[in-house]
């Protein structure tokens, strides 16, 4: 299980075990675009600021620049966390259902 830190919110969602980060992003309110979901088309791309993670299935080899890359850019759908992370949704994805993180983030406290 990571950590996942959605950068300027106090919003910290677990994600489970080969969880990608699109799913854990999700699960908790998080409204990401999403398109063929098999690392074809990068809608679902955000920023890692911190953190690592890996593809465990293949993406598509030019679906993200080399810029992009080089400055953390991952695709939510086929990325799974490898530790602790920060991503920023840079303005691409939006925070939709703030009752839904509550719930989520008040679950996994009484986990822990
Ligand atoms: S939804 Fe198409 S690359 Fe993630």
């Amino acid at each position: 299980m990571a950590r996942i830190h959605v950068q300027g919110t106090e919003v910290d969602i677990t994600s489970y075990p080969g969880e990608t980060m699109l799913d854990a992003l999700k699960r908790t309110g998080n409204a990401i675009r999403v398109g063929c979901r098999r690392g074809g088309c990068a809608i679902c791309k955000v920023e890692v600021v911190e953190g690592t993670y890996e593809y465990t299935r293949p993406i598509a080899d030019k679906v993200l620049t080399e810029e992009e890359i080089a400055k953390g850019t991952c695709l939510t759908c086929r990325a799974i966390p490898t530790s602790d992370m920060v991503v920023s949704l840079a303005g691409h994805h939006e925070r939709v259902n703030t009752l839904m993180t509550f719930f989520q983030q008040h679950a996994q406290n009484k986990a822990v």
